[in-house]
């Protein structure tokens, strides 16, 4: 595999996150992130791990940078920690916070990575949700557009790649509705966050976080854009979900599953209103969007991050079948793992995700059909070692190898079907804090060894760096 049967110009990066890789929590100015609080409480995360020190790479941004050179990357998605900008949320800009990315960034444009910046990736500012419980308010819209205003203005000189949120979905899923994410807020009204089938805090907080979005382009579009000529995207995660069997019913609990996975963003994004299946089933509880508010939520990004893993087989949970693994409500359908007693790929870092590189294939191809065929970066992908693989083992990635191989080889076969997909992004660049799993999961290129925060390449990046060699102009 080479880079050369991707287009010309098609965008190769490395992908992670600030609360994963930076540590420097609450150093050198940082307010807290509702994750700084989340993994103090004890049991929240594996061995009470935190992001406080993680891999540092707040340090050791030079090395990391070096290494991304050597694997022959094009790009780099890191993600910009609102609390290291403004420590309060709105207010106070910590100028600390803002020379750490300008230093961050002028090293990539010296070493010829292209800084992808992503303004959200889980880390509120504490301050915000104590405030008026983030995501839950409207006044979450202005002081996100303030914030990424502000972005646009310090960084956009440098900065043409912005993106407002990583997975959508994932906030308003796993922070509002099964709470296992920060703020950790269930549908009280339900009792247990995993009951019940009436939730109305998710549905309130995705409303927020697709306004915010919305705001944020429009704001970049109409004062930055003519002059600054990037452009603005957002990542959503999107799984493969596959009919158990060919009944009706399963057929149709699939497309419900994909409709409240990536239709609960792309529709509003490309359609201008909610999937019809969640206007059904959600009923009232579904936030309206006002005339002037769907004006700026409709064609509100200029291209699409597609966050893919796994599949899953999906059956209608109203008729449970053998196998099952849990069902998740509102969207009445059930997970199961094998079909007719054959698993349907390796497990992963969860009890029920499984790889299927015909996944990527399938996701790619349905967002193009259905959400008239946007331009596509594929922005995250990859694998985390089975278990705690030792060390030096874990360098011998054999697995990883294999992972990347066929599923890009799966890419790119949805673009020869017609796919404008124009760049994918590996996560993880290096091995990092894997939120509810602490340091148990390994999803990087490069291995780092916890102890002293020494990077190991892993065959992988060799594999990178001989897959990605660029041809002598
Ligand atoms: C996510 C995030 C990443 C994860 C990665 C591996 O999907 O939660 O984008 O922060 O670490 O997906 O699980």
């Amino acid at each position: 595999l080479s880079r050369d049967i991707f287009p010309k110009g098609f965008v190769f990066g490395s992908a992670a996150s600030a609360y994963q890789v930076e540590g420097m929590a609450n150093k050198d100015g940082r307010g807290s992130s509702i994750w700084d609080v989340f993994v103090k409480v004890p049991g929240n995360i594996k061995n009470n791990a935190t992001g406080e020190v993680s891999i540092d790479q707040y340090n050791h941004y030079k090395e990391d940078v070096n290494l991304m050179q050597m694997m022959n990357f094009d790009a780099y998605r890191f993600s910009i920690s609102w609390p290291r900008i403004f420590p309060n949320g709105t207010g106070e800009v910590n100028w600390k916070g803002v020379a750490y990315y300008n230093r961050l960034i002028d090293y990539m444009l010296e070493k010829g990575i292209t800084p992808h910046a992503n303004l959200y990736h889980y880390d509120l500012p504490l301050a915000l949700q104590e405030r008026y419980g983030g995501f839950l308010s409207k006044q979450i819209v202005k002081d996100y557009a303030d914030y990424a205003e502000f972005c646009f203005k310090t960084f956009g000189d440098r900065i043409k790649n912005w993106w407002t949120f990583n997975e959508p979905k994932v906030i308003a899923s796993l922070g509002f509705d099964n709470g296992i994410n920060p703020p950790n807020r269930c549908s009280k009204e339900f009792g247990n966050c995993t009951e019940g089938n009436s939730a109305t805090e998710p549905y309130i907080a995705a409303h927020h976080l697709i306004l915010s979005h919305a705001e944020a382009s429009k704001r970049y579009r109409e004062k930055y854009k003519a002059e600054q000529k990037g452009r603005v995207g957002v990542f959503t995660d999107f799984v493969w979900y596959e009919p158990l069997t060919k009944s009706k019913a399963d057929n149709y609990a699939a497309q419900r599953a994909r409709d409240f996975h990536i239709g609960w963003f792309l529709h509003p994004f490309v359609y201008g209103e909610y999937p019809r299946t969640m206007q059904k089933i959600v009923g009232e509880r579904l936030p309206k969007f006002s005339k002037s508010e769907l004006e700026i939520v409709k064609n509100s990004f200029d291209v699409l991050g597609l966050n893919h893993y796994t599949s899953y087989y999906i059956y209608d949970a109203h008729q449970p079948k053998t196998n099952v693994i849990g069902y998740q409500h509102d969207w009445n359908v059930g997970y199961a793992y094998e079909r007719n007693g054959v698993p349907i790929g390796r497990q992963a870092h969860s009890p029920w995700i499984y790889e299927v590189p015909s996944g990527i294939y399938k996701v790619v191809t349905y967002v193009k059909e259905r959400y008239g065929n946007p331009e596509i970066i594929l922005s995250e992908n990859g694998m985390d070692d089975p278990g705690n693989v030792p060390f030096p083992e874990a360098l011998f990635d054999t697995n990883r190898v294999n992972y990347y191989t066929t599923y890009l080889k799966e890419l790119k076969r949805a673009m020869d079907d017609g796919a404008n997909v124009t760049g994918y992004f590996a996560w993880s660049m290096l091995d990092n804090f894997e939120w509810l799993l602490g340091y148990t999961s390994r999803f990087g290129l490069i291995y780092v060894d916890y102890n002293d925060l020494k990077r190991y390449p892993k065959m992988s990046a060799y594999w990178f760096r001989q897959m990605l060699q660029r041809k002598k102009a």
